[in-house]
């Protein structure tokens, strides 16, 4: 029996959604996997803030890769879903090399799993993903998903707030699928191990208001609904321009 697009709806499934470490175990342990998608996480950021080793241990994925490493005739492909926050968040455009500055424990986590990871694993992607959005799962997922979160606010007719100030590449879920069965296909066919760290964004750099105002175009929703705020504002500061910045530096 050809096992392979067993293991490739295989790992679907688990991309879809989201798997018990010992259910995953038991669903391979009859045979060797070729592809693993690893998508567990601790991913909401106060549940980390408030149990950073719950997050660590739940974010690095040391059982599972010691668990693969003991397979007999093990050889397969890591695919490891990381995140755009392992960087600093200061400029734009971050490239894979630069520097991880990671400002909170998720992040931190994240890094310490690309890091176990990059020691342990001869073969392995990691996919350093900006927000992912898509429609609801057909097992829905209880926590909030974002285009739905701003539509269920718009929809109601309130007013709220979003950050001008804070920049992401959004990434459709079907793009990051598509990018996860490719690089599963070129592993199970070419057989070229990878030491693979990327970045995994959307086309389009939008900043929270520019994601709520397309959402009210879509949706007809009055743009008057959506309030620009800074993100410095929740701690109370206001920042002053660069130009104003340069006219004190100077005395001016
Ligand atoms: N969503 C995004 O915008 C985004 C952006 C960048 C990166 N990522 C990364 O992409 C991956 C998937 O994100 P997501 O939004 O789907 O996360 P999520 O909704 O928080 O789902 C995480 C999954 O991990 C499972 N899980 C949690 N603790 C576990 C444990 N101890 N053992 C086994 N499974 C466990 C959860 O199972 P239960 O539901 O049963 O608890 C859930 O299925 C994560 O690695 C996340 O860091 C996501």
């Amino acid at each position: 029996m050809d096992l392979k697009p067993f293991l490739i709806s295989l790992v679907r499934s688990i991309l879809f959604t989201g798997f018990e470490f010992f259910e995953c175990h038991t669903a391979l342990f009859c045979c060797w996997p070729d592809v693993v998608v690893n998508c567990a996480a601790l991913s909401v950021h106060r549940a980390c803030e408030m149990d950073p080793a719950a997050a660590m241990s739940v974010n690095v994925p040391s059982s599972l890769v010691n668990w693969l490493s003991s397979l007999e005739e093990s050889n397969y492909l890591l695919i490891h879903l990381s995140t755009d926050q392992v960087y600093e968040g200061v400029k734009s455009f971050y490239k894979e090399d630069d520097e991880v500055v990671p400002v909170n424990v998720y992040g931190k986590s994240k890094v310490a799993a690309e890091q176990f990871i990059t020691e342990k694993c001869s073969n392995f992607a990691i996919l350093r993903s900006s927000i992912i959005f898509g429609p609801q799962t057909i097992s829905p997922v209880s926590k909030s998903l974002p285009i739905q979160w701003v539509d269920g606010v718009l929809s109601k007719g309130n007013t709220t707030e979003f950050f001008h100030d804070e920049f992401r590449c959004p990434v459709y879920v079907k793009d990051v699928i598509a990018i996860i069965l490719a690089l599963s296909k070129t592993w199970i066919s070419e057989a070229k191990q990878r030491n693979l760290l990327l970045n995994v964004g959307g086309l389009d750099r939008v900043s929270r208001v520019q994601m709520a105002e397309t959402v009210a175009d879509i949706r007809g929703y009055n743009l008057s609904l959506i309030k620009s705020v800074s993100a410095s504002s929740t701690l109370g500061i206001s920042p002053i321009s660069f130009r104003d910045g340069v006219r004190l530096t100077l005395e001016l």
